[in-house]
C-alpha cells in the first residue's frame, strides 16, 4: 500500500489537547481490587494532570456482547454511575455510552476499516469465545466498538490494564489505516498504563486477583459491603501460617496481600506497615477498620446518588449533550472521508 499523506482539510480537532478515556463496563458490582488498583490511582492522576481532559464512560453496549438480563443491566449501570460518582469522579466528565448513539455509528464505519482476522486473533476474545457456549457477533467486534468509543473523542491517551492493551492497539492500527486510506480523520491514541495501585488478590485464595477468583464471594469485599460483612471477610481472610508480619509477595503471599491493601488503604508503604503489627490478629483488626472507614464516605454518598434517579438522570442528560458536539463532528469527518456524504 502506498502511502499517501492527505491534503484534505479536515483534520482532527484537538491533537494538541491531551484526553484521556477511561471506560468501565456495568457487568459486576466494583470491589476493593478495582477501587485500590485502579480507581484510586486514576482519581490521582485526574487531581495531578489539570492540563489533561478526563472522559468517563460506563460502557453498557460492551455488557450486551456476553448473555445478559436487561433489568440487571438497567439497574448496574445506574450503580456504575452513582459509584463512579460516588468514588469522586466528577459528574461533569461522566456520560452513558449508550446515550451517545454516535459510538455505534462510528463503530459501523470502523467495523468497514478492521480485518476480520485481526478481530479474530484478539486475546480476549479467544479466552471469551471457549468459555461461552454461544458467542455473539458483537463479542467478536467489540474491540471495535472500543476503538470507535477513542477515537470518537479524538482521545490521546487511553490508561488501561494489560488485558486491555491489545485493543488499544488495534484502535491505533484502525485509527492509522483509516486516516492512510481515506485521509486524516482520527487522532491515533496512545496506550498509557496508569500508576500502579495496589494488585489486590483475593482474600481466600491470594494466589488470584481479587474478582478474577472463581471462588465465593467471600474472598471479594465489594465497595458497596456494609462494615460488618467487611469485618467478617477480613476476619476469615487465609493467612500464610508462619505468625510473622512480613512484607514479602513471593515467600508469603496471603499475608503480603493484607499488608498491601492496609498500606492502600492509609497510601503508605507496605514495608513500613507491616513494620508497625507483631501478630496477624493485630493487623486483620487494622485492616479491617482502615477498609471500613476507607468504604463508608463512599457508600454514604452511593446512597445518596442512587435514590435520586433525578440527579442521575440528570447526570445522564447532561453528559450525553456535551458529548453529542465532539462525537457528530467525528463521526461527519468519518463519514465524509470514507464517501458517505
Ligand atoms: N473494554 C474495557 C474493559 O472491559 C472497557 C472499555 C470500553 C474501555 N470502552 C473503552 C476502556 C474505551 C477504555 C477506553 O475494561
Amino acid at each position: 500500500m502506498t502511502l499517501t499523506l492527505s491534503s484534505d482539510a479536515t483534520t482532527t480537532e484537538s491533537e494538541a489537547v491531551r484526553r484521556r478515556l477511561s471506560g468501565f463496563k456495568p457487568t459486576g458490582r466494583l470491589h476493593l481490587g478495582n477501587y485500590l488498583g485502579a480507581i484510586q490511582p486514576m482519581l490521582d492522576a485526574v487531581a495531578s494532570a489539570a492540563d489533561a481532559e478526563s472522559v468517563i464512560m460506563v460502557a453498557d453496549l460492551h455488557a450486551l456482547t456476553i448473555e445478559h438480563d436487561p433489568q440487571r443491566l438497567r439497574s448496574l449501570t445506574a450503580e456504575m454511575l452513582a459509584t463512579l460518582l460516588a468514588c469522586g469522579f466528577d459528574e461533569e466528565s461522566i456520560y452513558v455510552q449508550s446515550d451517545v448513539p454516535e459510538h455505534a455509528e462510528l463503530h459501523y464505519l470502523l467495523e468497514c476499516a478492521t480485518g476480520y482476522g485481526e478481530a479474530a486473533r484478539m486475546i480476549q476474545f479467544k479466552q471469551k469465545a471457549a468459555q461461552a457456549e454461544r458467542v455473539r457477533l458483537s463479542l467478536l467486534t467489540y474491540p471495535v466498538l472500543m476503538a470507535a468509543d477513542i477515537l470518537l473523542h479524538d482521545a490521546t491517551e487511553v490508561p488501561v490494564g494489560e488485558d486491555q492493551a491489545q485493543h488499544v492497539e488495534l484502535a491505533r492500527d484502525v485509527a492509522n489505516r483509516f486516516n492512510t486510506r481515506y485521509g486524516h480523520t482520527f487522532t491515533v491514541p496512545r496506550v498509557v498504563y496508569p500508576p500502579t495501585g495496589a494488585r489486590v488478590m483475593d482474600l481466600a485464595d491470594p494466589t488470584g486477583k481479587m474478582g478474577k477468583s472463581s471462588l465465593s464471594d467471600s474472598g471479594r469485599i465489594y465497595l458497596l459491603d456494609k462494615p460488618e460483612l467487611v469485618r467478617r471477610k477480613v476476619a476469615r481472610a487465609v493467612t500464610d501460617g508462619h505468625g510473622e508480619v512480613v512484607y514479602d509477595r513471593d515467600r508469603r503471599p496471603a499475608i503480603s496481600n493484607l499488608i498491601e491493601i492496609l498500606a492502600a488503604c492509609e497510601r503508605d508503604d507496605p514495608t513500613v506497615t507491616a513494620a508497625r503489627f507483631s501478630s496477624y490478629v493485630q493487623l486483620k483488626e487494622a485492616l479491617a477498620e482502615a477498609i471500613v472507614d476507607t468504604l463508608t464516605p463512599i457508600q454514604r454518598r452511593y446512597s445518596e446518588f442512587i435514590n435520586d434517579r433525578g440527579y442521575l438522570d440528570a447526570v445522564r442528560r447532561r453528559g450525553a449533550e456535551r458529548v453529542r458536539d465532539r462525537a457528530s463532528r467525528t463521526v461527519a469527518r468519518a463519514k465524509h472521508a470514507i464517501g458517505l456524504h
